[in-house]
């Protein structure tokens, strides 16, 4: 297969400044090389344009609560990461986005659904269900699930056509920091959560198939939404919102395996690291085996 790589460097969604350099530091890491390596064709389309927060109204400084901070600009940005993965498809070709902040999956994830039924496997620590009104934060890297299900106040806000995003195929999984509001907001929705309470008590494998169950449902392809804080932070110190307790560098893998064995896969995306707070890069090199082991790398 042909791969597409799309950097999306945002980081106007989140609080810490940093995961902007995400893009720039895997493509670094070798990701191109690792995947020409297992007989993948790679082109890079380089970066959407993404607006630098400073240049933009001091969101922060006037960000008032019950407002998600620099919506217009995801908004914009979301517009043209949407065009590029649909573009990538249309032409065969598997888009690979690097955020950026999660934010970013509103673009990638509208893009993906724009001609084909979709479902969405979403590895994260955190719940990404959040609205403008339950945010604690106002970032909206903590809302793009709630913003592509027009949860709330999104309800009233229109984002660029995705509209075959099945809600009822969405599996997020690995949960362990999800917010008062979101856990309501998730129990009301549609979609299938998986913890981190699941991960111990059944293993890696089952849930992840049982994720992949529900997206292949009645889909025609799956977009797989990797947030980087899925992993323990002691595999992935190189993310802005870190939370103990996650999986291991075998469990990440095993599960991006199985990704790639059920052959469903029509989009990836790698988010939130930020090289600021990483070691050595090593977060971003994990991004890179993460994504190769989605894409069909295999160990013989
Ligand atoms: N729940 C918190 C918030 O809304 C943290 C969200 C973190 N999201 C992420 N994509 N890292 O601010
Ligand atoms: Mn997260
Ligand atoms: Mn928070
Ligand atoms: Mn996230």
């Amino acid at each position: 297969r042909t791969v597409r790589i799309i950097g999306a460097p945002t980081d106007y969604g989140a609080n810490r400044r940093g995961v902007d350099m995400g893009p720039s530091a895997i493509r670094y890491a070798g990701l191109a090389a690792q995947l020409e390596r297992i007989g993948i064709d790679v082109v890079d389309s380089g970066d959407v344009p993404a607006p630098r927060a400073e240049e933009r109204e001091p969101d922060a400084e006037t960000f008032q609560s019950g407002e998600a901070k620099f919506l217009r600009e995801t908004r914009q940005v979301s517009t043209r990461l949407g065009d590029a993965v649909a573009t990538a498809l249309d032409a065969d070709q598997t888009p690979l986005v690097l955020g950026g902040d999660h934010s970013v999956a509103i673009g990638s994830v509208t893009g993906s659904a724009r001609d084909a039924e979709i479902g969405t496997v979403w590895f994260d620590a955190h719940g990404d269900f959040n609205t403008p009104a339950t945010s604690p934060s106002g970032n909206v890297h903590g809302m793009p699930l709630a913003a592509l299900l027009g949860v709330g106040e999104f309800a009233n806000l229109e984002w660029p056509a995705g509209d075959g995003l099945r809600s009822e195929s969405i599996a997020l999984v690995g949960l362990r920091d999800v917010d008062e509001a979101e856990r309501e907001a998730i129990a009301d929705s549609p979609v299938t959560a998986f913890t981190m309470s699941d991960i111990d008590e059944r293993g890696i494998a089952p849930v992840v198939e049982d994720a992949l169950d529900v997206a292949t449902m009645a889909t025609d392809g799956v977009h797989v939404s990797l947030d980087l804080d899925w992993l323990d932070p002691r595999e992935a110190p190189g993310v802005g919102t870190p939370v103990r307790g996650g999986v291991t560098y075998r469990e990440a893998h095993a599960a991006l395996e199985s990704v790639s064995d059920r052959g469903c896969l029509r989009s990836l995306e790698l988010v939130e690291v930020n090289p600021i707070l990483d070691e050595h890069n090593e977060t971003a090199s994990l991004a890179t085996e993460l994504a190769a082991s989605a894409l069909g790398k295999q160990i013989l």
